[in-house]
């Protein structure tokens, strides 16, 4: 092991990052915890897990959920992560069930903020999360992980970018996976799943106070990954 990475082993922490619907989070947690040898956890996939598990055991009547139904089940969903060779990312498992495709299709972006909004699956959900950062270097992102799930993180970033890239950004990955959609329904649905997530009751998507804002609107990939490098070591080492 060389010096610099001694020194990332001997303060390891918990990095919080959370933001709006498709300003790119996932990206940059996922790279800057590959990039530093961290554990990645996508806490909206979990969110989702649990949406698609309602969609699929009819507890959604139009758009109305069964949360009596649901509250009986909750503690039976059992959501994991496991590491892909293939494409080097972490997949969503509902059970023993590879649910990383269906979970970002339209249908489950839909009806997520709704289920999301639900305190009893956000308790257990937080529950989960927080186990899962015991032993810190962990990189979570989400909507609350800096004000809810992780209030002591050591780094917390709050990620945003104009509303017409992140429409673009989510049509594009969209229809990299044959779905395709104009940009007014891809706005409509972020800029609905952005007003459910600020305005719920429990774990509202807010900047937490000692959160660094991150604006990549003007940011190649490349760019937003050094930048979160020199961001994380100053917080990282000493
Ligand atoms: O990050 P995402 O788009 O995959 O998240 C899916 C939904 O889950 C999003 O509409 C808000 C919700 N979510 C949440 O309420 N709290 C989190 N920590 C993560 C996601």
């Amino acid at each position: 092991m060389n010096p610099e990475e001694n020194k990332i082993q001997a303060k390891k922490i918990v990095v919080a990052i959370d933001g709006h619907s498709s300003c790119g989070k996932s990206t940059i947690a996922r790279d800057l915890a590959k990039a530093v040898n961290y554990k990645y956890i996508d806490s909206g996939a979990m969110y989702r897990a649990v949406t698609l598990y309602c969609i699929e055991n009819g507890l959604f009547e139009g758009n109305r959920l069964d949360e009596e139904t649901l509250k009986e089940k909750i503690q039976q969903i059992h959501i994991t992560f496991k590491h892909n060779q293939t494409t080097g990312k972490s997949d969503t498992f509902l059970g023993d069930r590879n649910i990383e495709k269906e979970i970002r299709s339209m249908a489950v972006a839909e009806k997520v903020s709704p289920v999301a909004a639900v305190g009893f699956v956000r308790q257990a959900l937080v529950r989960q999360q927080q186990a899962m950062g015991i032993d810190k270097g962990i990189v979570m992102d989400g909507r609350d992980i800096g004000t809810i799930v992780f209030p002591d993180a050591e780094l917390k970033i709050f990620v945003t970018a104009r509303p017409e890239i992140r429409a673009k950004r989510r049509q594009a990955e969209l229809s990299a996976k044959g779905e395709t959609i104009t940009i007014e329904e891809v706005l409509r649905n972020l800029e609905t799943r952005d007003l459910i997530d600020s305005t719920r009751k429990d774990g509202p998507l807010r900047k937490a106070d000692d959160a660094i804002t991150f604006d990549n609107s003007d940011m190649t990939i490349e760019e937003q990954n050094r930048r979160m490098q020199d961001i994380f070591k100053q917080y990282a080492t000493y």
